[in-house]
């Protein structure tokens, strides 16, 4: 099975980048990064990238003089790579309609969160501060909205008692990596089809 070529968008740390490269080179899913971009320059993924042998390139939005003249030099790297399927990993931005328009349901997105509750920033805090039981993490295609996209896949976490908030996100970060190769693993094998606001998941 020929490898699927998967570009990264990252703005921090890059543990999700980092899961999806290792099951990658452990060949547990067909699929390959083949592209790292961050809007930071300072973002830990893109030493991760690197030390994959991964190309890692630097986007500054502040280079740009509007949203879409950013997203059209991304589009731009993402293109020179051959990227089939983006994926956003702590990419702490909203995308715009450039992006969309060139991947439609071909980028994803991990939330730490069971959306549709707590979307937007720090969704582990909201749930935590919310006093729910159950939380967790969802990866989505993404849509115009924010966190709003339809769900690819979720994982779900207890809340325990004595937890502080970055406890329960320690909690739901390990689902994450379990979760975000596995949506990957999916699309890459042409497993997922997306009707309305549903993914079915295709049975092998
Ligand atoms: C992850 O917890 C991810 O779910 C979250 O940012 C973190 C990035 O960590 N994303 C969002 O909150 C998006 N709304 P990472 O850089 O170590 O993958």
């Amino acid at each position: 099975m020929s490898l699927l070529k998967v570009g990264v968008l990252a703005s921090g740390r890059g543990s999700n980048l980092q899961a999806i490269m290792d099951a990658s080179r452990e060949g547990k899913i067909p699929a390959e990064v083949v592209v790292v971009i961050s809007d930071q320059g300072d973002a830990y993924a893109l030493e991760r990238a690197r030390s994959a042998g991964i190309t890692a390139v630097v986007v500054e939005p502040a280079g740009f003089p509007s949203r879409e003249a950013y997203e059209e030099q991304v589009v731009a790297v993402l293109q020179k790579y051959g990227v089939e399927l983006v994926c956003l990993a702590g990419y702490m931005r909203l995308v715009g309609r450039v992006l969309l328009k060139v991947y439609p349901n071909k980028m994803m997105n991990i939330h730490p969160a069971l959306l549709p509750a707590f979307p937007g920033l720090h969704g582990q805090q909201q749930a935590w501060e919310y006093g729910v039981r159950y939380s967790g993490c969802t990866v989505h295609f993404v849509d115009d909205g924010m966190d709003t996209g339809p769900i690819i896949l979720q994982a779900v976490v207890p809340v325990l008692p004595e937890d502080t908030g970055d406890d329960l996100a320690a909690r739901i970060l390990e689902q994450e990596h379990i979760i975000y190769p596995e949506a990957v693993n999916l699309f890459a094998r042409g497993r997922l089809e997306v009707v309305g606001r549903k993914v079915m998941i295709i049975q092998n």
